[in-house]
């Protein structure tokens, strides 16, 4: 606390940012010393510095092209997929797309999430996707059961169910008028009614999910964007507007996951097994404040990374229509209820998740022990290391092509290319929703693909705070076979 209040005293009379400049150019100089050195205490290097200065790096790191960023350093280190950035922090920061490297870190039990994670933390409040230890632990054992294959298949069958509405009441009605739609709005409407109601059983109001949106949008890039490229905008808090207006949003969050366990709590007969069910009677919660950060965190992890893949995934369909005609192929030989286990759409599905991975930002972890890569690099314990899926997932030691959308790829894919995959990170932190997000693209693609052709209007573009999404991707539905 005392920190809060010494910072901003200190540099009075001068700007935030040029106070949060100079703090920065302080500690650089003291520790810069110590993380730019380029052998470690045996003469073994230690990876690659990127070449990109400290303000630079910061600046990227807080920007929507960070994944851009990466692949950029990358190249232009001559293909080296283990580097270290300059970052004001004490310990090294590596950046790796070594598949062995990464699942090394990822699955070695002495890893764990770095401090870095709190500070994605509103108000301080821990919860499952910032700690680690047995806080952590008995958070991510107390929902697990909410992701049994019965309770994944009752929240598939509502998604189904609201995907089957959209289509009906939004898609046709749009092609019927020629208008396009903004593929990223839909989905993303989509994934959330259904979190809603699958997890929750909530009913969110139009206006509610609208106010969630834009409050999340305001908390993910003060918090996550900012602060991570500038360690300081937590010591400068409410000085900083953005930042005074992320807490306000992050309280009005709050509240609404509060709303939404007192629904719960006033329901006669709510479901078993429900997220929201084993989150209200878990006794590690110290209070409902810890409870609400929790259910935030299912309701933000489990609808924008499955909409954006979900519109990704369609983008790149439209793209290759080619593509297209081949999931229509495959479809017209099964019975709908079949539709999820076809390879081609699971192949169309896996490839947009290897060339847009929303989880973009990486896996990041902090080692308990020192690591030497196959390229003879070590790290030493205590580093930093982020898994980056979008280094991963395009490294042309790996991917032939890498660039290119070819789901023909993985009709037999090496045993790099199947350790390359890491969407859903790897180890006792990974991904818990990864078996209902599959579920919910494998039906809802062929859905969509079985009853229009789409093609695209506006290419939009690729941002990324966080996640990683298309914006201003318009696409347009066309009756199939011209009728
Ligand atoms: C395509 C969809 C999805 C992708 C690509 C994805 C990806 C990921 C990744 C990479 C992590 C690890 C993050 C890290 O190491 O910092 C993660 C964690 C997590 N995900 Fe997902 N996710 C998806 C869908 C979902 C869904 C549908 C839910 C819930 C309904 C969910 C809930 C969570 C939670 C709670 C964590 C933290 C787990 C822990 O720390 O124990 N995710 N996800
Ligand atoms: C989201 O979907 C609901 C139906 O589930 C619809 O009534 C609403 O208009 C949609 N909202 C947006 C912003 O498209």
């Amino acid at each position: 606390m005392s920190s809060d209040v010494v910072v901003p005293n200190l540099f009075s009379g001068l700007g935030p940012s040029v106070a949060a400049a100079v703090a920065v150019v302080v500690v650089t100089i003291v520790i810069a010393g110590k993380i730019f050195r380029r052998d470690g205490e045996n003469g073994q290097p230690y990876p690659p510095l990127a070449p990109a200065s400290m303000l630079d790096t910061m600046n990227k790191m807080q920007g929507s092209d960070l994944p851009w960023f990466y692949l950029q350093m990358a190249t232009t280190l001559g293909n080296k997929y283990t580097y270290r950035l300059k970052l004001p922090l004490r310990q090294m920061f590596v950046v790796t797309g070594d598949p062995n490297f990464a699942r090394d870190v990822l699955l070695d039990p002495k890893s764990t999430k770095p401090d870095l994670y709190r500070q994605f933390e509103a108000d301080g409040i821990g919860n499952i996707f910032t700690r680690n230890g047995e806080f952590w632990h008995a958070r991510r054992k107390g929902t697990a059961p909410a992701f049994s294959s019965s309770h994944i298949k009752r929240m598939n069958s509502v998604a189904i169910e609201i995907a089957e509405l959209w289509i009906k009441n939004t898609l046709l009605p749009v092609m019927k008028e020629g208008k396009p739609f903004d593929v990223a709005k839909e989905m993303i409407n989509i994934t959330l009614d259904s979190i809603c109601k699958t997890a929750f059983e909530y009913d969110p109001t139009e206006e509610e999910k609208e106010q969630f949106l834009k409050c999340e949008e305001l908390v993910t890039t003060e918090y996550i964007s900012r602060s991570l490229s500038n360690p300081f905008r937590q010591y400068l808090g409410p000085l900083l507007p953005k930042r005074r207006e992320a807490m306000q949003a992050a309280k009005k969050n709050l509240a609404l996951a509060k709303r939404i366990i007192a629904n719960y709590r006033a329901m006669k007969n709510p479901t078993k097994g429900t997220i929201v069910d084993l989150i209200a009677n878990n006794k590690c919660y110290a209070t409902l404040d810890e409870m609400a950060v929790d259910l935030i965190i299912y309701l933000v992890a489990g609808h924008d990374t499955t909409g954006y893949t979900l519109a990704f995934t369609l983008l790149e369909l439209a793209r290759h229509p080619e593509e297209q005609k081949k999931i229509r192929d495959d479809l017209a030989k099964r019975t709908p209820d079949d539709w999820s286990n076809s390879k081609v759409v699971q192949m169309a599905i896996k490839e947009s998740m290897r060339l847009y991975p929303v989880s973009a930002g990486g896996s990041l972890r902090q080692l308990g022990r020192d690591f030497e890569t196959d390229d003879g690099f070590v790290v030493p314990r205590n580093s930093n290391v982020v898994a980056a899926m979008i280094l991963l997932h395009r490294n042309p030691t790996v991917f032939e092509d890498a660039d290119k959308f070819i789901p023909s790829r993985w009709e037999n894919p090496t045993k790099e290319m199947k350790d390359a995959f890491l969407i859903f990170s790897a180890g006792k932190q990974n991904c818990i929703g990864q078996a209902l997000a599959n579920a919910e693209l494998q039906c809802i693609i062929p859905m969509i693909l079985s009853q229009v052709e789409l093609e695209v209007v506006e290419e939009g573009s690729v941002d990324c705070f966080l996640t990683m999404k298309p914006t201003g991707a318009w696409l347009k539905a066309k009756p199939l076979n011209g009728n």
